[in-house]
């Protein structure tokens, strides 16, 4: 069982932080492969609670190693505070290792994060402002810097101005925005060189060389499925792959080396910032799931959205992902309600349609059809086994199972790496 996916099957924040730093006890190397530090993972050890945006949650097991791979985008300064943060905590740090193809969010891609959003008003993404679609636009367009440039000054200084050439005319003439300082960038980004090059390394030869030698790696995404550049609900999503087959190339490992895919799935729906979101509840059980969950951005501190179980989704996830397994996360959450509705399938337009629809008019219109299962009054926190959950609870998990199309093989039920119950071993 060499290698393994970890991922959002919804639209993030479906509690991957948790997930990760379980298996981290057992595992060699946690992978990040894409995203940046829009993410935010929250771990809670014993009395002691973690919020990681850009490193990988397996930083806080003793035994792993902890690599960003070159899919993801770094912010060098959040970068080293978030070393020096845990640092302080006492977690020893000195194994990450980054890849030097890693694209680095540079300070002008944060300024135009804003400003684009700002320019679009009403129609806004609600990104985390932290730069990280512009930074993957300037990959893509072939105008990035990254890690690796840090080490040769002429090549930062050609590349810094070769990307400011064509955005310092767009920040003046069409945002009305002062032009950003080439020197300044360049003398910003090597004032981090120093603290950085002793982390960087080979890491598509490092993770292959680990997986040939038996060695567990688990490749953690950020975001989620439906935040998916090309499997999500474009174009509110982040400018990245979450999805499995980001793993490979945000990470340089084959299709063939991964050997499982476990899809993070909260008992109910989330989401953060704009875009269609069919089970969104506005009314009291909308607001009760906010507080008792706790859905409060870990990155931008907004109130996230809430909503119902959508199966629809669940579904998608396991399709585009091929998920092999299902983590189901916040159980607990949803005690004391005495029915729970769950979107079995959608109506568009008078028709019921039981998968996504790849159209964006159509999902713009999907209502959702509920069935309604009966809840549960019992704390489930202190099961250890799907046994010790009340009748109404297993009934509401084995229904999301064989709705959504994989084994659930893990349930949380609470935010404590104790607070698991576990059914199937994801190492096996
Ligand atoms: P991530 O972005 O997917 O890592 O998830 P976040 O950390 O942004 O949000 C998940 C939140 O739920 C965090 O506050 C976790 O501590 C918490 N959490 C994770 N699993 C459980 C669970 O099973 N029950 C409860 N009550 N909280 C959980
Ligand atoms: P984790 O890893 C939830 C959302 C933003 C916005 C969209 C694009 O904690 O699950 P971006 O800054 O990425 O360009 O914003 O994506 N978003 C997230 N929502 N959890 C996240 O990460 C997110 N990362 C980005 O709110 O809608
Ligand atoms: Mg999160």
């Amino acid at each position: 069982m060499p290698a393994l996916v970890l991922l959002g099957a919804q639209w993030g924040d479906e509690g991957k932080g948790k997930a990760t730093d379980l298996l981290g006890g057992s595992v060699d190397y946690v992978v990040r492969y894409q995203g940046g530090n829009n993410a935010g993972h929250t771990v809670v050890v014993g009395d002691q609670k973690y919020a990681l945006h850009l490193l990988p949650s397996g930083i806080l097991s003793p035994g792993c190693t902890p690599v960003i791979g070159n899919g993801v985008v770094v912010d060098p300064a959040v970068l080293l505070s978030e070393l020096s943060g845990l640092n302080e905590r006492g977690v020893d740090t000195s194994k990450l290792v980054i890849s030097g193809n890693a694209h680095l969010i540079t300070p002008y891609n944060i300024t135009v994060d804003k400003v684009t959003e700002r320019f679009l008003g009403k129609r806004k993404i609600g990104t985390t402002g932290r730069g990280i679609g512009p930074t993957y636009a300037d990959k893509i367009n072939r105008t990035g810097i990254r890690v690796q440039d840090l080490f040769d000054e002429s090549i930062l200084h050609q590349k810094v101005e070769a990307a400011l050439d064509f955005k310092n005319q767009v920040l003046a003439k069409l945002y009305n925005h002062r032009a950003v300082v080439a020197e300044q960038v360049v003398e910003e980004m090597l004032g981090y060189a120093d603290q950085i090059r002793g982390y960087v390394a080979d890491t598509t030869l490092l993770l292959n060389n680990a997986i040939d030698d038996g060695k567990v790696v688990l490749f953690e995404g950020g975001q989620g499925t439906l935040l998916d550049v090309d499997h999500g609900t474009y174009p509110f999503v982040t400018s990245s792959n979450p999805t499995a087959g980001g793993a490979c190339t945000g990470a340089g490992v084959g299709p063939t080396k991964i050997s499982r895919v476990i899809g993070i799935l909260k008992a109910y729906t989330t989401r953060v910032g704009a875009g269609p979101f069919p089970t969104e509840l506005f009314d009291a059980d909308g607001e009760a799931l906010r507080t008792i969950g706790g859905e409060r951005g870990v990155t931008t501190g907004r109130d996230r959205r809430c909503g119902w179980f959508d199966a629809v989704i669940a579904r998608y996830a396991t399709r585009v992902n091929g998920l092999t397994d299902f983590f189901l996360t916040k159980l607990d959450v949803l005690t004391g309600w005495e029915q729970i509705p769950v979107c079995v399938a959608y109506e568009i337009d008078g028709k019921r349609v039981e998968e996504l629809p790849y159209s964006q008019t159509d999902f713009h219109h999907a209502k959702p059809i509920y069935e309604t299962l009966p809840g549960w009054s019992e704390d489930i926190t202190k099961a250890k086994t799907f046994a010790e959950l009340p009748k109404n609870a297993q009934a509401y998990v084995k229904a999301l199972e064989e709705m959504s199309g994989a084994p659930i093989s893990a349930i949380g039920v609470g935010p404590g790496r104790d607070e698991t119950i576990e059914i199937n071993s994801f190492l096996d």
